[in-house]
């Protein structure tokens, strides 16, 4: 038996593969194919202080190798979920992660208290959502906007924190600093790469929103030398995410540092995904007789 459990933050993952935030929803429609205590964890879609209803439509766009999506956040609010969605979600036997996203620093501060008291297992603070005008990526671009949310929301959570970082800044390793030196206990990236399409014959944007976010196979490289970055930058642990449709990258992303995996895009293609992925890591491990998935950890050989 290959050992595929990851301890995370004092969490028991049975295996690294963590649904991303905005692919899963609450989890519900995806209980319907499989068994969800089958995934590591599951990270809800990003919750705000209030109901939202998103952007516009058309607010997805198809690339070669990936998609664009300008969602906007739509979520039922932070207390819904509390009284509707967490109570399905522990039904199962999976670590579940709620992604919070603020218009202001007190937002997050709020959500942060009504998640711990709910006894959510871990946040993962949403400082990277490209298509919301206040909020999101606006504090996730500079070190100033990350150590204000962090420090604000360390002071009242009692689950553990996780900042989800953007990939769209110059200098990933300071800001992924200053999440650490602002207290948090793990970090996640990256979020989706701000993209744009146009269509030929209208001449108009694709997406409502003229600009979106860019996930699936195409951002893979860059999700991999951000993790790297990040992993050999901060003494707390990462989970990795950008781009993963294979057991293989998923052992890659490991390699560059990350101790869980997130799965999203993939799933849009493949709901079994996640299941499949899994099965594949296993594999490699048979391949290349390793016991414990947690070795392949930050072990890429640079020399
Ligand atoms: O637009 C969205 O709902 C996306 C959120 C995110 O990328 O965090």
């Amino acid at each position: 038996m290959k050992e595929l459990s990851i301890n995370f933050l004092g969490y028991n993952f049975k295996n690294p593969i963590v649904m991303a935030s905005g692919t899963f929803g609450f989890g519900r429609e995806y209980g319907e194919f499989y068994e969800l205590s089958k995934l590591g964890g599951i990270c809800v879609k990003g919750l705000t202080a209030k109901p939202r209803l998103g952007n516009k439509p058309p607010r997805i766009a198809e690339t070669p190798m990936g998609m664009l999506n300008s969602v906007g956040l739509q979520n039922p609010g932070v207390d819904a979920f509390i009284t509707d969605e967490l109570p399905f979600l522990r039904e199962h036997d999976t670590v579940v992660i709620a992604n919070i996203s603020g218009n202001t620093v007190e937002e997050y501060v709020e959500m942060t208290e009504k998640l711990s008291d709910a006894g959510v297992d871990i946040l993962e603070i949403n400082v990277s959502c490209p298509n919301v005008k206040a909020g999101g990526m606006a504090f996730g671009t500079s070190t100033e906007g990350v150590t204000a949310v962090t420090e604000a929301v360390m002071k009242k959570a009692t689950s553990p924190v996780m900042v989800k970082l953007s990939p769209n800044v110059t200098d990933i390793i300071s800001i992924a600093k200053s999440a650490e030196a602002s207290g948090a206990d793990a970090i996640s990236l990256i979020n989706t790469l701000l993209g744009m399409r146009i269509d030929t014959t209208t001449r108009k944007p694709v997406l409502n929103n003229i600009v979106g976010g860019l996930s699936g196979p195409a951002v893979f490289p860059v999700a991999i030398r951000m993790v790297w970055q990040v992993a050999t930058a901060v003494k707390i642990p990462v989970l990795g995410m950008g781009g993963i449709m294979t057991g293989n990258d998923a052992v890659e992303m490991m390699l560059a540092g990350a101790s869980l995996v997130g799965v999203g895009t993939a799933c849009f293609d493949d709901p079994y995904a996640p299941l499949r992925i899994t099965k594949e890591i296993e594999e490699y491990m048979e391949r290349n007789t390793i016991n414990k998935i947690s070795d392949l950890i930050g072990k890429v050989n640079t020399e």
